[in-house]
């Protein structure tokens, strides 16, 4: 019985895990059901060149074919091992998983949604939203410019690897800033935080082009911001 409330503890840690962090809107690429859920690379709505001259073209193959496809395969493969543990009732491999599921889950739901924030500038990328979030930002921040300039500077200021992002809380219905370190998903500081736009500040997602100029690319990377699709996000949640 021990162990029967342990495993449902850790099982629903897992399952709510995933409910969370895989909203259904994310189209977070789910395979094909065969007792345990699996994941594939989403794809992109635009080129890898794109982006350019914001983000390279050979940023975003990488970026995408490389270090998200590996999120993704480690995620199943941690998934699958976590299945197998529950099955064989061996709790201390079941831990040892949680923190292998939370690292690459979380590498996958973010990128899933990094995907989506960004566009190229020829199709509206960068273009700042004139509508609700458009207002909410001026409420909150007194200004797109200062908005932008907290996200710069938070992001510059993190330490090693991580996210900034632009997040709903959805109890008081404010917008914030909030970091997250390596791969944690905006949901590990509140199940409240919506994440509106988060941006990747790992160094994988601008050495190849910008070196260690880190703020450089901050500064160049809302030419390329998909303001449509936080303001699609915004009005959904607030509605
Ligand atoms: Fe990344």
């Amino acid at each position: 019985m021990a162990f029967r409330g342990a495993s449902t503890m850790i099982k629903t840690i897992g399952v709510q895990l995933h409910n969370r962090m895989f909203r259904p809107t994310l189209g977070l690429g789910l395979g094909q059901p065969r007792g345990l859920q699996t994941f594939t690379l989403p794809d992109l709505s635009y080129d890898y060149d794109a982006l350019e001259p914001a983000i390279s073209a050979e940023i975003m193959h990488l970026h995408h074919q490389k270090h998200h496809q590996t999120y993704i395969t480690n995620y199943n493969k941690a998934l699958e091992q976590l299945e197998e543990a529950m099955n064989k009732g061996d709790t201390s491999k079941v831990v040892h998983l949680q923190s292998a599921i939370k690292f690459n889950g979380g590498g996958h739901v973010n990128h899933s949604i990094f995907w989506k924030n960004l566009k190229p500038t020829r199709e509206g990328g960068g273009e700042p939203p004139h509508g609700a979030l458009g207002w909410a930002i001026d409420q909150d921040f007194r200004s797109m410019e200062a908005l932008v300039q907290k996200i710069n500077s938070e992001g510059a200021a993190l330490q090693g690897s991580g996210w900034v992002w632009l997040a709903l809380d959805k109890e008081t219905k404010k917008l914030r800033v909030e970091t997250t370190a390596n791969q944690d998903p905006l949901v590990t500081k509140g199940a409240n935080f919506i994440p509106l736009l988060g941006i990747d500040v790992w160094e994988h997602a601008y050495y190849l082009q910008y070196k260690n100029v880190r703020p450089d690319y901050l500064k160049n990377i809302w030419n390329v911001i998909n303001w449509k699709y936080a303001s699609e996000v915004y009005e959904n949640e607030i509605a």
